[in-house]
């Protein structure tokens, strides 16, 4: 179920079937010599994929930040032999740096944090990790996508953002930092956020959720939250760091491995063989979101097919707008108790 009318169902589905179907993801071309630059969830499916691709393009360090240690030492390795006689990869391999982060875990945000704040420099970040289920569960009490997809990340985004300022201030370029977000947040029934009380405590309460509407919802959540971000602090030689969400388009990872029956499986095998993009084009858009050359304009904007994305209804309709505002009301008073001082820029 959507809050979308029909005719703009119809007009995001011609633009997702354009997007999936008729516009090519170049391989980026940027120059990330020198930066160092954060991945999350770069142990497997797009966010391993942008790292691969960062490596190729000179970043001189790149952090995995990854749920299990072991998966990301695989995956480092991995990206180095990738580079490894490669001609494309300039001044030989970068250093890969593999950091233990749980992004359903406060206390294990805050303390990746603090480590990033000692980093010599912070150039960029790809908020990645993610996760789609169809079970209602909670971490910390918080349900799943709620807490990764939205607190975990703008958590992160919040404590990062400090770092990444002072880093863009000292080294006279700009930050990037960009969440993987997704283009089914037009679909998202967004009717579930209307409540006379706390927007939270519903999303929490298994009785009053539908888990299976989670996903997309949680998408539109962490836009409005980092729109909100973006809002608050505008480009200026204090707050130099780009902050954008952007969606990756439909790739082939193991994003959908959760149980969705017989039926469900099938059409998603058929839907994805049809539509979807590697996890290595879908990666492009990644680095795409934190690239050196990209311009102020991206700054609280909705990348897709590496351009600015038009708005739709759930993300600038009047109903919409006024959601956002309330969301973004409770959710950052939220951020506060569980972090204080986190949003205070
Ligand atoms: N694939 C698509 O079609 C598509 C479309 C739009 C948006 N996206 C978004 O793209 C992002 C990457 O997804 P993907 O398709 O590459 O899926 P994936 O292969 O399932 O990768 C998800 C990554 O997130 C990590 N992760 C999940 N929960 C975590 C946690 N609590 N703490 C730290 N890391 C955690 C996973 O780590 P583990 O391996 O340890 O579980 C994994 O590295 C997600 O945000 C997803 O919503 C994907």
């Amino acid at each position: 179920m959507t809050s979308m009318t029909l005719p703009d169902q119809l007009r995001w589905t011609a633009t997702f079937l354009r997007s999936q179907l008729l516009t090519p993801i170049p391989t980026p071309t940027s120059n990330f010599s020198g930066q160092t630059v954060i991945v999350t969830g770069s142990n497997t499916g797009l966010g391993l994929e942008a790292a691969r691709h960062l490596a190729r393009l000179g970043a001189g360090k790149i952090i995995l930040a990854v749920r299990t240690l072991a998966k990301g030492e695989a995956a480092a390795q991995d990206i180095l032999r990738s580079c490894h006689g490669n001609a494309d990869v300039p001044d030989g391999a970068p250093t890969i740096e593999v950091w233990q982060l749980d992004m359903s875990d406060t206390h294990s945000i805050r303390s990746f944090a603090e480590r990033a704040g000692k980093l010599e420099r912070l150039d960029a970040a790809v908020l990645n990790a993610g996760i789609l289920t169809y079970k209602f569960e909670t971490q910390e009490g918080v349900e799943s996508h709620l807490a990764v997809n939205v607190v975990g990340t703008v958590l992160l985004t919040c404590l990062l953002l400090p770092k990444m300022r002072e880093s863009a201030a000292r080294t006279g370029l700009r930050g990037r930092l960009t969440v993987v977000g997704s283009d089914m947040m037009y679909m998202a029934d967004t009717r579930e956020l209307q409540t006379d009380g706390s927007i939270i405590a519903k999303l929490n309460d298994p009785a009053r959720s539908q888990v299976k509407q989670r996903y997309p919802l949680s998408k539109v959540l962490v836009f409005y939250s980092l729109r909100e971000l973006a809002s608050r602090c505008p480009l200026d030689d204090a707050s130099d760091v780009i902050l954008s969400v952007l969606t990756p388009g439909a790739c082939k990872s193991d994003i959908f491995r959760d149980d969705m029956g017989a039926l469900g499986r099938m059409f998603m095998g058929v839907a994805m063989a049809a539509l979807g993009r590697s996890t290595e084009v879908g990666g492009r858009t990644l680095v795409f979101g934190v690239s050196p050359d990209l311009t102020a304009e991206a700054h609280g904007r909705f990348l897709m097919d590496n351009k600015i994305a038009p708005n739709g209804t759930n993300v600038d309709g009047p109903t919409s707008r006024e959601l956002a505002g309330r969301w973004n009301e409770e959710f950052f008073a939220y951020l506060e108790k569980i972090s204080p001082g986190c949003t205070a820029f």
